[in-house]
């Protein structure tokens, strides 16, 4: 159904395309259309370079100059794009990194992929989107298409930038497009890079639904249309929550099964051997990154401000947020075991980042149990391979290796994540006592007691 020009249903027809939309069609098509990217960072850096390699020409607005720099000189900053793929991006003259906005006009299609973090009271807070469309809105000319690809909650799109966009006086469908098309990326993940990931893409109206599934097109295997806007960003947050509510139910069992002398991950295993039905997720010491946290307390939040309360989601993120909480108490068993208190051990921690072999800290739960820890007296060190300093006990720290003397001096071993670059027999082998919160050891080696689980 239409209404005022935006599209508010399911809907088949097609649109005919104004001149100025064909004309944009035809530079899609011919790859000559002049992609713009607003926000280079573990979503806007692998896009633009995707576009740029199938002969795009692309520009990066990114506001923090030494990203934009690094950039520029091709050295990468995000593990999953090299530095010598974007040294012959640039080289080829396919992309660009600028500070500032001058150019934006210029762009034919412009995608915003810049971070949707949370407040203090932890509700949205989509101030990056608002000064990106901002920038836009002031430049925009007939024949552009603008895509919002950060996560967000349901109506960001349709009730918040398009009120902006439409200041220019220009008719959204006809003039310009506006689409929302979820990222979904997974970073370090070589099994499904961006090209493989399905795209969801929903339009305000048929025909920026039509270019925006065009413009995918160009780097994506298969794009999924969805009728609108609202349903393309709820989907997104329908795959985190998920994850966030499956991952807490986890953690629960977790918790549980600690009460029961169970091993959950025995349970959880074996459960999986059901063909159907069943799909496997992991306790671990609370979860990380930029989506999985915090994409459902937007679903929360727009939920409530319909007056309904999400009590699922709230459940889980009670149960999440508590996991590091979990991980210090069993640290603080390991070690009274051996007759020794938390305050004054020396703790080293091996993993900072929220996962296994990626470089991103971002709402990582071992800062928390780093925190719970130091507030309790501990002395710590740790080891990240992607981390080579960080904030610990108040102060600067530097990732230490993993040597025979460090592991002996240590009065307890955390394994916060699981990366490949550790020598875990060597941890085993001259650990006094290793809190193994990644179920990195299995059963047998953990038979001696040395290593505790969750
Ligand atoms: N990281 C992921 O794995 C992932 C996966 C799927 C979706 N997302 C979503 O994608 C969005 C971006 O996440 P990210 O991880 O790439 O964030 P990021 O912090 O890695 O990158 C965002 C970049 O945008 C820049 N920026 C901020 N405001 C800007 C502005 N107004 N103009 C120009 N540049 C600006 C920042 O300097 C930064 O470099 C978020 O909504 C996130 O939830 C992230």
């Amino acid at each position: 159904m239409m209404n005022n020009g935006v599209m508010t249903a399911h809907r088949t027809e097609e649109l005919e395309p104004s001149s100025v939309l064909s004309e944009l069609a035809q530079r899609i098509a011919t790859k000559t259309a002049q992609v713009g990217v607003i926000g280079l960072g573990y979503v806007g850096l692998p896009l633009a370079v995707e576009f740029a390699n199938v002969g795009f020409s692309v520009t990066g607005f990114e506001l923090d100059a030494e990203r934009a720099q690094q950039v520029n000189a091709g050295r990468s900053y995000i593990l999953d794009v090299t530095d010598a793929s974007l040294a012959s991006l640039r080289h080829s003259g396919r992309l660009a990194a600028v500070g500032e906005y001058d150019r934006l006009a210029a762009m034919d299609c412009i995608l915003i992929c810049v971070p949707t973090p949370l407040g203090k009271a932890r509700d949205p807070n989509i101030s990056f989107i608002l000064s990106g469309a901002t920038a836009i809105a002031e430049r925009l000319r007939p024949g552009q298409l603008v895509i919002l690809e950060s996560t967000t909650y349901p109506g960001t799109t349709n009730e918040v930038i398009l009120p902006l966009l439409q200041r220019s006086g220009l008719e959204v469908g006809r003039e310009f497009c506006l689409a929302f098309s979820p990222e979904r990326i997974d970073p370090g993940n070589v099994q499904y890079p961006l090209r493989k990931i399905p795209k969801v893409v929903g339009g305000i109206t048929p025909a920026c639904q039509q270019l925006a599934i065009q413009l995918y097109r160009q780097i994506l295997q298969h794009v999924v249309p969805v009728s609108s806007t609202k349903v393309a960003e709820m989907v997104k947050l329908l795959e985190n929550t998920f994850r966030a509510v499956n991952i807490g139910l986890a953690n629960e069992l977790a918790l549980l099964c600690d009460k029961f002398g169970v091993d959950s991950w025995e349970v959880i295993e074996a459960a999986k051997t059901k063909p159907f039905g069943f799909m496997a997720f992991y306790p671990g010491p609370g979860i990380g990154g930029h989506c999985i946290p915090k994409d459902p307390m937007y679903l929360a939040w727009k939920a409530r401000c319909h007056g309904f309360q999400p009590r699922f989601i709230e459940l889980a993120d009670q149960i999440n947020r508590q996991m590091p909480h979990y991980v210090v108490e069993k640290i603080s068993q390991a070690l009274n075991r051996h007759k020794k208190p938390i305050n004054g051990s020396h703790i080293f921690l091996i993993g900072l980042t929220y996962k296994k072999d990626v470089n991103d800290t971002r709402e990582s739960p071992a800062f928390e149990v780093a925190q719970e820890l130091s507030a309790r007296g501990a002395r710590l060190s740790y080891f990240d391979p992607y981390v080579p300093s960080a904030l610990l006990n108040g102060a600067a720290s530097r990732s230490v290796p993993v040597t025979a003397e460090r592991l002996q001096e240590s009065d307890c071993v955390v394994i916060l994540s699981n990366h490949s670059q550790v020598d875990y027999d060597l941890v085993l082998e001259q650990a006094a006592v290793v809190v193994d919160t990644r179920h990195h050891y299995s059963p047998a080696q953990r038979a001696d007691g040395r290593v505790v689980g969750l």
